[in-house]
């Protein structure tokens, strides 16, 4: 529809009419108008799977690997695939916008949610993103890249001023959004929740009307993240599109006063609501109800689950190998470690999902291969979590009347939520469930005080609220949890008195061997094993939207594991278990490491497949690895004085590392090393691309990833830090050589100077297998 046809249809409404559209209607739908001719519409949290309009008890939903591993493929052809499945996701559970992808930056590795975003490189988000927000939108979903714009850190993420100079804003965190924008036009994008050099990214109106909406033209609708918006006028002002969530919010009546006072002209709400009905012609909720397809595979049919494990296993990236992989499969393995058993199929946080099953890397592994002998490892944990069981649920009003009685599929439940119509709010929640014989660890989750009582047993919890973050509790809620012995199947009973909004939930599990046992255990397996295979890694503790991390440390003693196993096996592989950067201070006593992200729901099967060399864990970094904690060239996540200053500029990363910014890292960006051998011929440039000849030198079929990295001349200014201006892979058969060819990004090759953009004309073109392994160069 043009311009002119949905100026009519704004035209036609009163000004309270159109203001009510411009905040959502409940946590994740918006509101229709018979008038204007549009129809509700729903969005859902992405970007690792499409949980739908609930976080608990929601439908079960195909749960993908995270984004860093399905980066570490490098594959843009990866990312829109995950698009197109993923609006197969949505639309066979009727929603419009998927929420994603996170295209913020790893910019420090203590960032609690890179797991969800993709890259320290902008580049590489930038066309990972693209990919996915055309994947997805090809097929009738909107995507919104978001967060807008500099939020790389969760601490205090609500109120902190992330203080970026201009270069580095342009260089670095806009050039992700830029890119996604002119190459793929998402039809919407996510406001921040932090400030921008003291101005809320909701207020924004230099990112927002200036640059995003005026110099890149971009057409789409711009909304708060979840209850960031903290004005009306200024919101509405500062290019803010609409409000999320509903029904309550800062515009309303106030955004209406401010029209009528003259802080906000009429013209400015009319354009935010053109920009929202755009959005539902795009995504088919304008004049008419969309047809949906019902002829989707489910999360759990064979297509389904193929497509899962092979975008899984192909990302994983092997950082070690003596030789001792791809694992012969007649080998007698002994695989150790609680995340074998419990395997971290995905983060925590809004990009959570209910999947169908998260299969772990012993059963993966068994299910490939026999000869596998299974030992528990370590604790991992440090907290409570919600058991995999159903519960049965009643609330509580104020007054003391049952207002719910509900069975929940599982064992947590959110609680006041806006679309929760009851008729009070929730004061108290009694859950229950009958919870097996035996040595069972037990207890509950949310904010308020428990009555918890067991096996004739009774105790009283206190649970405090541990974030003053508004999500914090929900997102990650506090616990408490005790080991008991019960004569036979015993009703678990949590009598809570509600402290806050909060997700609450039971624990009920068998407890598990104490890490001395479970050690002298691994490494008894391990001397009667040709091939130990150790799974260390995070949890949702450390991977987790709300929370930063503060180490980069395995938790728990997972690293002595490591050690007593490595000393007494014949082979040691270790899976790192993790989205984002660890420490690993056993990496000369083992003979191989695959990194293997959070792998979603085919995890364990993802894991056997790569190990076994099924599919070729042909992954490279998209992140550095620090060699110590503190040793990046940015760290701290901590703000101070509400202030987090980007004072590491445009030395992001490898960047960073590659200026001697800090300490050579354990693992560069780029570096992976598949089950290939490479060697690579004479690099020539003609234009834009970058040629080189590739050899497979190896017996095995592989995929090569050529990076190509700009050196400034010193000429370009002391201060331009070499940088990723193209890549490209490549399926090499055994033996076989092929010329490569790479196109350089011109949005890579320019620097941001005195307000405008100079291109970078001069320095050498790297040709590298990460920064640590260059392979040839060519003068610019
Ligand atoms: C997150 C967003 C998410 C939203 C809705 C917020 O806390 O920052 O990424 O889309 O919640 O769940």
């Amino acid at each position: 529809m043009d311009d002119e046809r949905l100026d009519e249809r704004v035209a036609a409404l009163t000004l309270e009419r159109k203001v009510r559209l411009l905040t959502g209607a409940s946590m994740f739908t918006l509101r229709g108008d018979d008038d204007a001719g549009l129809e509700p519409m729903a969005f859902s949290d992405g970007p690792t799977g499409v949980r739908g309009l609930h976080f608990t008890d929601g439908p079960l939903t195909g749960l993908f690997p995270n984004a860093t591993l399905l980066a570490s493929s490098w594959r843009t052809e990866t990312a829109e695939e995950v698009g197109r499945l993923l609006a197969e996701e949505a639309e066979r559970q009727q929603i419009h916008v998927v929420l994603g992808p996170t295209v913020n930056l790893h910019r420090t590795p203590l960032g609690g949610r890179l797991f969800e975003a993709y890259s320290e490189d902008p580049l590489l988000t930038g066309h990972l993103a693209a990919a996915y927000v055309t994947g997805m939108q090809a097929r009738g979903i909107g995507a919104c890249p978001k967060h807008l714009v500099a939020n790389e850190a969760e601490t205090d993420r609500h109120t902190v001023d992330s203080v970026v100079d201009d270069r580095t804003l342009r260089e670095l965190y806009l050039l992700p959004f830029e890119i996604a924008v002119e190459d793929s036009d998402p039809w919407t994008l996510m406001a921040a929740y932090n400030d921008v050099n003291g101005i809320a990214a909701t207020e924004q109106t230099t990112v927002n009307n200036e640059i995003l909406k005026g110099e890149w033209g971009w057409r789409g609708l711009l909304m708060s993240d979840w209850f960031a918006t903290k004005s009306a006028g200024p919101a509405a002002n500062g290019g803010l599109d609409l409000v999320m969530p509903g029904p309550l919010g800062p515009w309303g009546p106030a955004l209406v006063a401010a029209v009528e006072s003259g802080e906000v002209d009429e013209t400015v709400i009319d354009d935010h609501l053109r920009r929202l009905l755009l959005l539902a012609e795009r995504v088919g909720a304008l004049d008419a109800p969309r047809g949906w397809r019902t002829d989707l595979p489910e999360p759990t049919d064979d297509v389904r689950r193929e497509q899962l494990t092979r975008l899984a296993a192909q990302g994983m990236t092997v950082l070690a190998n003596d030789g001792v992989l791809p694992l012969a499969r007649e080998a007698s393995v002994a695989l150790v470690g609680r995340l074998a058993l419990e395997t971290t199929c995905m983060g925590g946080g809004s990009a959570s999902v209910r999947a169908p099953h998260q299969v772990s890397v012993a059963d993966g592994l068994a299910a490939a291969m026999d000869g596998v002998t299974v030992v528990d490892g370590v604790a991992v944990r440090a907290r409570a979590r919600a058991g995999d069981f159903s519960m049965h649920v009643r609330l509580y009003g104020a007054s003391g009347a049952l207002i719910s009685d509900t069975v929940s599929g599982e064992a947590k439940v959110a609680v006041g939520m806006p679309e929760q119509e009851l008729a009070e709010p929730v004061a108290r929640l009694v859950l229950s469930a009958t919870v097996p014989g035996g040595a069972m660890r037990v207890g509950v989750l949310g904010v308020g005080s428990a009555t918890v009582t067991i096996g004739g047993a009774s105790y009283d919890v206190k649970l405090a609220s541990e974030s003053d973050d508004i999500g914090g509790d929900f997102l990650r809620p506090p616990g408490w949890q005790t080991d008991v012995v019960l004569d036979g199947p015993s009703e678990l009973v949590a009598d809570i008195t509600v402290g806050a909004l909060s997700r609450f939930g039971l624990v009920a599990e068998p407890t598990p061997p104490g890490d001395d046992a479970a050690i002298a255990a691994a490494v008894a397996a391990a001397r009667a094993a040709e091939v130990t295979v150790v799974v260390v890694g995070l949890t949702e503790e450390q991977e987790t939207e709300a929370f930063d991390k503060s180490t980069l440390a395995l938790p728990g003693r997972q690293d002595e594991l490591v050690s007593a196993v490595a000393a007494a096996a014949r082979r040691t592989v270790v899976v790192v278990n993790a989205a984002t950067p660890v420490l690993m201070p056993w990496r000369d006593e083992v003979d191989a490491i695959v990194w293997a992200g959070l792998p979603g729901q085919e995890g364990g099967h993802a894991v056997a497949a790569a190990l076994l060399g099924d599919i070729e864990p042909a992954g490279r970094l998209v992140t550095s690895f620090p060699a110590a904690d503190g040793e990046s060239p940015a760290w701290d996540v901590v703000p101070t004085d509400g202030r987090l200053t980007y004072d590491e500029g445009v030395y992001v990363g490898y960047r960073g590392y590659a200026a001697r910014r800090a300490a050579p890292p354990a693992y560069w960006f780029g570096e992976g090393l598949g089950y290939g051998e490479w060697s690579y011929g004479e690099v020539t440039l003609a234009g834009s691309v970058v040629s080189v000849e590739v050899t497979n030198t190896s017996t095995r079929d592989s995929r090569e990833v050529v990076q190509v990295y700009l050196q400034p001349d010193p000429s370009e200014g002391d201060d331009q830090p070499v940088r990723l201006v193209g890549w490209s892979t490549v399926d090499v058969f055994a033996g076989s050589t092929h010329t490569v060819d790479v196109t350089i990004d011109a949005r890579a090759m320019r620097t941001w100077d005195d307000g405008a953009w100079r291109p970078l004309t001069s320095g050498r073109l790297l040709v590298a297998r990460g920064l640590g392994d260059i392979r040839g160069e060519v003068a610019l």
